[in-house]
């Protein structure tokens, strides 16, 4: 198996797993604000008796959310990640609500499913964290079948933040240390390219803003969250923003 280098790395800032779960729920209900719900959707494709995979699937929210959207569709859905406390509370989470979802622990690097396995994969923020980009990339080439679709969505680094007090210092140096401890912070940007590389057909792109928080500096925004309204209020989008992109091709 390979090293967690997300994991490690944010360790290595003293933040530590509790609060990563933390951050992760709320870092990937981001990306559900604005109406983007209907938009993923409709960049997924989800069609009945699909088998889909969530590589780097973290806590599960995105896995969970594939079932629950369509609970009548009988998809088959699995979720891998390489951390054993993640996985639990993603299958703790799903066991409570009774999705027939699959969660198992496994590398990126070296999927342990046959070639053509999956109709659609998603991964969402897991491609700037590994040790070989290009290898995880293949590997989702070679477990996704014919024609199936693959949705990677990551940041686009560094990220923007529009407000003038304060806040901009702490994220200032947040975002200089964020930037030095990710493998490849600018992965995003050369995703399209890549999947064309690759093989990948009908290559394609959405991207939008979304209000975030990770680590220490959510900690030091303790303050302003009386301001930070995790409904999606706006205000927050002017206090803290990340670009999302999210880059889809068929095989
Ligand atoms: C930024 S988190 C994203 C988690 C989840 N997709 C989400 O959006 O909440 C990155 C995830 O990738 C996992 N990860 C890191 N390296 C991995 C690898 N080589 N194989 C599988 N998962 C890996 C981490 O454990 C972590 O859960």
């Amino acid at each position: 198996m390979a090293e967690n280098l997300f994991i490690e790395r944010l360790d290595a800032q003293e933040v530590h797993l509790p609060q990563i779960m933390e951050d992760l729920d709320f870092s990937i209900r981001s990306l559900f604000y604005h109406g983007m719900e209907q938009r993923l959707f409709d960049f997924f494709q989800i069609k009945p008796n699909m088998r889909i995979l969530d590589l780097g699937c973290g806590t599960g929210f995105l896995t969970e959310w594939l079932y629950r959207t369509y609970p009548d569709h009988e998809l088959e859905i699995v979720g891998v990640d390489l951390q054993e406390a993640l996985l639990s509370k993603a299958t703790e989470r799903a066991n409570a609500a009774s999705f027939p979802i699959v969660y198992m622990r496994g590398d990126a690097h070296a999927l342990s499913f046959a070639d053509d396995s999956f109709d659609l994969i998603v991964s969402h923020t897991l491609i700037k964290w590994v040790e070989e980009p290009k290898r995880v990339l293949s590997e989702m080439y070679r477990v996704l079948k014919q024609d199936g679709l693959l949705c990677i969505g990551e940041r686009i680094l560094p990220p923007v933040f529009l407000s003038k007090d304060r806040i901009d210092q702490i994220v200032q140096r947040k975002t200089e240390s964020m930037m030095n401890s990710i493998p490849h912070p600018q992965i995003a940007l050369e995703l399209p390219e890549r999947m064309n590389q690759m093989g990948m057909r009908e290559v394609d792109c959405i991207a939008f803003s979304v209000p975030t928080r990770m680590g220490k500096t959510g900690e030091a925004l303790r303050n302003f969250e009386s301001k930070i309204d995790t409904t999606g209020n706006r205000e927050q989008v002017r206090l803290f923003i990340h670009q999302l992109l999210w880059a889809s091709g068929r095989k």
